[in-house]
């Protein structure tokens, strides 16, 4: 070890130092969840530990949230995971840095303004109207699956005005072979084997042929129609930079797939795992259940909703809030330290890794007392009002933050009010419930639970 390696362990936070370093790597690539919550416990708010190669920081009080994500965003790039799923995703928001990403930020905003979003909540309603159509009382569905479908399809209708259902399927095994992929991506030399052709980089190329060919049809399709359909993708291909005042600053097609892939990725699989895990916290409690079927009730008489109807429906609105308060889709969020600099007593070097946890900070019982119960009066506005604000970042936080939250709400809550209006839920011999953390946070063995009519 080199002597300003030793010098950065000795002088660094508190942290487990294993005889082997990659024995961290692996234990943190096994079970992270546990493995955060073991480091929380032990050794604090502040951990350090040094896997091969760098050294990683693991920050788990919300001020040192703030800090990561708002005070020095400009001190990071994005994390491992993520610029290694450049691969995949190309040059999108997710992956992309900088005045770029500043840019093409500026550029795509105006599809997600709320008053834009509250226009998509029509489509959101008709799909899921028609989803559950095919539904039968007393049946035990797989509501994960269920909820990526219809999530996907609203995207696709949404974003870019097509009906994917006869493209979701092949969309969707593509998508999870991505997300299978991100163990394989995190691997030390990755970047090197991905030049072999080795099976997951084969099952990659494959995934990524298949994605290619339904969005530079879609493009293609566009372009030829030379239509604004008022849509995303309308917006994407009209789009250019007015700072830099040229032509050559509008988007080519491989910028615009890239961004078409990324919201697709992060537009359906959040939303799917945020109402899949709602609808299992509400099959085990069927007192909130009959809570949130009685303000439907109330609001919205035998019709079904409106997206007018969506400032009403509170109570629904904080139990989405709570679900994605124990389960959030994004389980936590790591950065690259570019600039280096000193915070908490403790200096950042380049290179490192800073990582901040959703996982851990929702479940801290300084901020939110009794953590596991599912408790939606969390959500009152005093509650709420009492606790630090990065206690709960389910959408990140800073120039990073989730361009699509506004859509997210809007479509979390008015899916459920859709849903719970109709449907109960409850869990069957066959619901095995295990947490497959992955990019997002999904069940392992999807969510198998019985369906009844109210
Ligand atoms: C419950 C649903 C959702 C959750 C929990 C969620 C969560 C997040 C989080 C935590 C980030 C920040 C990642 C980081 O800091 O590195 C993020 C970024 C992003 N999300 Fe979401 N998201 C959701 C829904 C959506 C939807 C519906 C869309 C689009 C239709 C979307 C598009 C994006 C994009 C493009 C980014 C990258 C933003 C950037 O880096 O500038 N998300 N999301």
């Amino acid at each position: 070890m080199s002597s300003t390696a030793q010098a950065a362990r000795m002088s660094a936070p508190p942290g487990p130092r294993p005889f082997l370093p990659l024995a961290v790597f692996l234990a943190m690539r096994r079970d992270p969840l546990s493995y955060m919550e073991q480091m929380h416990r032990q050794y604090g708010d502040l951990v350090s530990y040094f896997p091969p190669g760098r050294q990683v920081f693991m920050l788990f009080h919300p001020d040192m949230t703030q800090d990561m994500l708002v005070t020095r965003a400009r001190n990071h790039h994005q994390g491992r995971v993520m610029q290694r799923s450049r691969s995949v995703l190309g040059n999108g928001l997710l992956t992309s840095e900088e005045s770029f990403h500043l840019r093409q930020r500026r550029l795509i905003q105006p599809a997600f303004h709320r008053q834009r979003v509250f226009g998509y909540g029509r489509a959101m309603l008709d799909y899921t109207e028609r989803h559950q159509q095919r539904w039968k009382h007393g049946e035990v569905l797989d509501i994960h699956q269920e909820m990526m479908r219809l999530t996907l399809r609203i995207v696709g209708k949404t974003l870019f005005d097509t009906d994917v259902e006869g493209d979701s399927q092949a969309i969707g095994r593509a998508l999870n072979t991505f997300m299978h992929l991100f163990k394989f991506a995190v691997l030390p030399l990755s970047e090197y084997m991905e030049k072999l052709p080795i099976p997951p980089v084969l099952r990659m190329k494959k995934a990524r042929a298949i994605m290619d060919r339904v969005i530079y049809g879609f493009i293609e399709e566009r372009r030829r129609s030379g239509q604004d359909r008022g849509d995303l993708l309308s917006m994407l291909l009209a789009a250019e930079d007015t700072d830099a005042g040229s032509a050559s600053t509008r988007m080519d097609n491989d910028q615009v797939r890239d961004e078409c892939v990324t919201l697709i990725l992060a537009g359906h699989e959040t939303t799917a795992n945020a109402l899949t895990w709602t609808l299992y916290l509400l099959a085990q409690h069927p007192e909130i259940s009959q809570r949130l079927k009685g303000e439907l009730d109330n609001v919205l008489g035998d019709r079904p909703p409106e997206p007018e109807d969506y400032p009403n429906l509170k109570y629904a609105e904080m139990v989405f809030s709570e679900a994605m308060r124990l389960y959030p889709p994004a389980w936590g969020i790591a950065r690259t330290v570019v600039e280096p600099y000193e915070a908490f007593g403790v200096h950042f070097p380049k290179n490192a890794i800073v990582l901040t946890s959703q996982w851990i900070t929702h479940r801290d019982p300084r901020w939110h007392p009794d953590p596991l119960r599912f408790d939606p009066q969390r959500w009152m506005p005093e509650a709420r009002a009492s606790r630090p604000k990065f206690s709960y970042f389910p959408f990140g936080a800073g120039a990073r933050q989730c361009i699509g939250e506004s859509f997210a709400w809007i479509e979390g809550v008015l899916l459920l009010a859709t849903i719970a209006r109709k449907w109960k839920f409850s869990v069957v011999p066959e619901t095995r419930v295990e947490l497959l953390p992955l990019i997002t946070l999904r069940p392992k063995f999807g969510m198998k639970l019985r369906i009844q009519r109210h």
